[in-house]
């Protein structure tokens, strides 16, 4: 193919120049004496992107996966009982996770395109005098369906039944790119991972964890079988303490940290406000595109459709795989696929990370294309001249008409 390809699926995102530049250096002694001096005050900026104060955020090598994992075996025995809600392939897979590592898992379905189920937590939680519940789980951004939860207000309900489980939240899509707050909204510990909205290659699982998991995982007898499901590679104890002194237990992925240095200076640099703003602007382009093609948004309403990516559902007799096929085989453009119980109903546009709007237009030309050459009936050009329209409004126009 000539040219350019498209990446427009969420996560991997776009990598700037200026992150693969960071990274393309010889490989460095993590045991250097100066190695702290790089360190400290990465880890310590991390906590700005978090908005945690009081918290700690820990590296390992690995993904948002094992950042899942990691939440779970520092934290829980087996048979604790969690409460979590699968509406979307992550927050299901998250939930299977708990399931295989032995807890007792109360897992509420939603239909796929719905958001965490606020007054379902609430019931449960209320029913549960004894605190039988020892952790609430959250899929902030559920990539899949490009759904936004509420993690606010699954706090507010632990706060107003006095209830004590942990609130453990997958960011992996939304932190960086979406307003996160890990000490107001009271998250005990919240993963992320290197290849959306930090920019980077996959590689990094980044785990927030509050100043209360740290107290309870400093203070927890290390005897075998006494401690949590067992972390080994994960222990968060281990890393705090390793960190402490601006190392780690074991190699570090450093390459991948100079490259992390780069994506949080770069993040700070536009300001966190300016980088949501900037996702939203974008996000409703792609929303205004689907309005204009007749198409229907995979997430249910508009309070819940996620900045950082949208699930386009193609319509009854129509197949999504084959827009996803046609759009990469003749047009260079990865759109996302439909995972499981959307698979061939929909096609993901991710709108996230180092991303400007003419970006979001290749790929909304290429979604076009791609949806003409399979027989998709709608107007060439209509979703395109509805984000062009939506982009060349000011910020304030855009917010007027919002509203
Ligand atoms: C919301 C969410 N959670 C978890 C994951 C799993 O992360 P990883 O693929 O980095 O292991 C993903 C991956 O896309 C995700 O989008």
């Amino acid at each position: 193919m000539i040219g350019n390809k498209t990446l427009a699926v969420p996560g991997p995102t776009n990598m700037p120049t200026r992150i693969a530049q960071s990274m393309n250096i010889p490989l460095e002694d993590h045991r250097a004496p100066d190695f702290p001096d790089f360190v400290k005050p990465l880890l310590n900026d991390l906590k700005k992107v978090f908005k945690t104060e009081t918290g700690s955020v820990l590296v390992f090598p690995g993904s948002g996966t094992g950042g899942w994992e990691a939440a779970i075996r520092n934290t829980l025995s087996a048979g604790d009982s969690v409460l979590v809600s699968s509406f979307g392939q992550f927050s299901f897979l998250w939930a299977q996770m708990c399931r295989e590592l032995s807890l007792d898992v109360n897992c509420i379905d939603q239909e796929w395109g719905k958001a965490t189920p606020l007054e379902e937590y609430r019931r449960v939680l209320t029913e549960d005098r004894a605190h039988k519940v020892k952790a609430v789980l959250v899929c902030h951004n559920e990539t899949a369906t490009g759904v936004t939860s509420n993690v606010a207000a699954v706090r507010a309900i632990l706060n107003d039944l006095n209830h004590p489980a942990l609130l453990f939240v997958d960011g992996v899509s939304s932190i960086g790119s979406i307003d996160f707050k890990m000490d107001e909204w009271g998250v005990d510990v919240a993963v992320s991972g290197s290849q959306k909205g930090f920019m980077l290659p996959t590689g990094l699982a980044i785990v927030g964890v509050s100043e209360k998991v740290n107290y309870q995982i400093q203070n927890v007898s290390r005897r075998p079988g006494d401690t949590y499901l067992g972390c080994g590679y994960f222990d968060f104890a281990n890393m705090i303490s390793a960190n402490e002194s601006g190392y780690f237990p074991y190699t570090p992925a450093a390459t991948l940290l100079r490259g992390l240095r780069t994506s949080v200076d770069m993040l700070l640099e536009e300001g966190l406000d300016n980088v949501f703003a900037r996702h939203t602007r974008l996000a409703n382009g792609v929303r205004a595109a689907v309005d204009a093609w007749g198409l229907k948004n995979c997430a249910q309403t508009p309070d819940i459709f996620s900045d950082t990516v949208t699930a386009i559902m193609v319509g009854e007799g129509y197949d999504a795989n084959m827009v996803i096929q046609t759009a990469y085989k003749k047009y260079g453009v990865s759109l996302g696929a439909g995972l499981s119980k959307v698979a061939g109903k929909v096609f993901r546009i991710g709108h996230l990370g180092w991303l400007n709007e003419t970006m979001v237009l290749q790929a909304l030309g290429g979604a076009e294309l791609a949806m003409r050459d399979v027989g998709i009936d709608f107007e060439a050009g209509s979703g395109l001249g509805a984000a062009v329209k939506l982009y060349t409004q000011s910020p304030q126009e855009m917010a007027m008409a919002a509203e």
